[in-house]
């Protein structure tokens, strides 16, 4: 008797955690999905720590950073007078064709045009935002 009361009590406490759970699990395979495709299609020209040479500007703390912001990166006149603040959408627009959302970025053409590539590689962007 007292212990089927256990095992009641352990249910009705674990039951309403598992869709937290799965909203987390769901989380974190997109964002593992997000940093493979960010080291095959970005990294090369990206670091993510600023104490690693990159090319491009890091992109730490990107989501919600005003474009062309990254102190001490010599950016291109477009992305600097663009007034853009990279929100999901303009990441999305970006990664979709960055040289016809933005003519005259010196960020070489890439054509992410997948949503679903896009959503792995925001959450892999979000991650390293927080
Ligand atoms: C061939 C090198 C290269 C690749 C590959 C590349 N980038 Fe870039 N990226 C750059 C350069 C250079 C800039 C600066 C552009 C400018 O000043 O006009 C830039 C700028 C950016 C910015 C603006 C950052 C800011 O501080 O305003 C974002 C966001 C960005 N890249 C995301 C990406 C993502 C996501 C990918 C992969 C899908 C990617 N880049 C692939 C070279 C690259």
């Amino acid at each position: 008797m007292t212990l089927k009361l256990i095992v009641a009590a352990i249910l009705a406490t674990a039951v309403p955690a598992l869709p937290a759970l799965a909203e987390t699990t769901h989380e974190k395979i997109k964002t593992d999905a997000g940093r493979q495709y960010f080291d095959a299609e970005c990294r090369r020209c990206h670091a993510v720590d600023a104490r690693d040479p990159s090319y491009g500007p890091p992109l730490e703390h990107v989501v919600g950073r005003r474009a062309g912001s990254y102190e001490g990166y010599d950016y291109s006149e477009a992305l600097t007078g663009s007034g853009i603040v990279w929100t999901p959408a303009a990441l999305r627009a970006w990664m979709e064709d960055n040289d016809g959302f933005m003519p005259g970025t010196k960020m070489r053409h890439v054509g992410i045009d997948d949503r679903t590539v896009q959503d792995f590689i925001l959450s892999y962007l979000a991650s390293i935002s927080r």
